[in-house]
């Protein structure tokens, strides 16, 4: 057997423990460094849970002959500490949203290609049962193409939330709000469902939490996608109580699957399967047992197994030389879409994304823009 892969955890919030349970549960790899701008926080950190060193900066944890690092910090930070690790020569798998602007996660990229590291993004709903499932039914043919997508995020973060961290609800150091922080999840499984993302159309605002945060509460979307599929997106996290996430897919032989997540943190399975010959109707949020009080640290707790199937993904791309689960490039296209949003509400205009010309296959009425044009 050869060695564990040495793995040094950057920044020691909220989310670092599921990294370092992940590593602990996945087989060949051993955490053995972790860093935060706080040391004496890294120090606690590493103490409580014995891990080996401890350090104050990511100069300082390159030294120590890692093979990869997890970066659990600010999103805003996300770029400087990827571009370093691949600087070094080490693989990284970075917490979402890959970043806050497109461009620098572009700049990350090309860097982690240009060093010939691993790069992978931290989106672990993918690993959902549900997630799973619906993907297979679009890559065996049994929805079709993808046609017809809502993607439904009705969650809850009070002030408290927002004012547990200094970068929370600004835009200059958390980059968005419902968006970029939460919805960002149920945007990376609609693309992956759908494909590329070509037009958005959105609308963001602040209506409950305008007092505490200078970000949208609240954004509605239509979404092109490059096949001419179209998909609805609608995010809060004003609701109250917390009613979790749905993902619904209506695919071109007329087959619709949709997954749910009641309460947040719970593992979404399937809630509709209705495919034309083979319809097993399930609801989670019937069958009772909805516990939607959950705190932001419980939905984190709960997610951690999913942290390990990404994780344990991670650590055997390293090993084969493949690519991970969620490559950078694929966390672009939920970060672009986000944006589109913004930039579609600030203008109030569709906005175009670049788009590598993948054939059309449905025809849709053209947009003012075109009909203008
Ligand atoms: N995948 C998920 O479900 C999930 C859940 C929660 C958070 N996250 C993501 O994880 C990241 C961190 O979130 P959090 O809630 O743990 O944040 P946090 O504020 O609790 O912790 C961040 C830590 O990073 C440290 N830090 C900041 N800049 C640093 C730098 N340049 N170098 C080293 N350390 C630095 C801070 O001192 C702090 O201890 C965010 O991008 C967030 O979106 C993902």
């Amino acid at each position: 057997m050869s060695a564990p892969i040495r793995i040094g955890i950057v920044g020691c919030g909220n989310i670092a423990d599921n990294h370092v349970a992940a590593y602990r549960a996945a087989d060949g790899a051993e955490v053995v460094a972790v860093c935060d701008v706080d040391r004496a926080r890294a120090q606690a950190f590493a103490d409580q849970r014995g891990i080996p060193s401890a350090t104050g900066s990511v100069a300082e944890l390159l030294v120590l002959d890692l093979d990869a690092i997890s970066v659990c910090t600010p999103h805003p930070t996300h770029e400087e500490v990827v571009v370093a690790a691949a600087q070094a020569g080490v693989h990284v798998l970075c917490e979402k949203p890959i970043s806050t602007s497109a461009a620098a996660a572009e700049r990350m990229i090309e860097a982690t290609a240009a060093a010939g590291v691993t790069f992978g993004v931290v989106f672990q709903r993918r690993f959902w049962p549900g997630a799973q499932r619906l993907h297979r039914a679009i890559v065996d043919g049994t929805l079709g193409t993808p046609m017809l997508g809502h993607c439904r995020v009705l969650l809850h973060r009070g002030k408290e939330y927002y004012d547990s961290a200094p970068w929370r609800g600004t835009w200059d150091a958390d980059g968005g709000g419902v968006l970029m922080t939460q919805a960002i999840h149920y945007i990376d499984l609609l693309q992956w469902f759908m494909g590329e993302p070509v037009e958005v159309y959105g609308r963001a605002g602040s209506f409950t939490l305008a007092d505490s945060i200078e970000v949208e509460d609240t954004a509605a979307a239509v979404i092109t996608f490059a096949s001419g599929a179209i998909a609805t997106l609608s995010a809060t996290v004003a609701a109250t109580p917390n009613l979790g996430s749905e993902l619904t897919i209506t695919g071109s032989t007329g087959a619709t699957i949709s997954i749910g997540e009641y309460p947040e943190g719970s593992d979404a399975d399937v809630e509709i399967w209705a495919v034309p010959g083979d319809e097993q109707a399930v609801s989670t949020l019937a069958s009772g047992g909805f516990r939607p009080d959950k705190s932001v640290a419980e939905v984190n707790a709960s997610l951690q197994h999913l942290h390990r199937r990404q994780i344990e993904d991670f650590v055997a791309a390293i090993r084969e030389g493949r690519e991970p689960a969620v490559t950078g490039a694929q966390a672009l296209r939920s970060l672009q879409i986000v944006e589109a949003v913004y930039v579609s509400a600030r203008s109030g205009e569709p906005v175009r994304l670049a788009h590598r010309g993948e054939a059309r296959i449905f025809t849709h009425l053209p947009v003012p823009s075109e009909v203008s044009a």
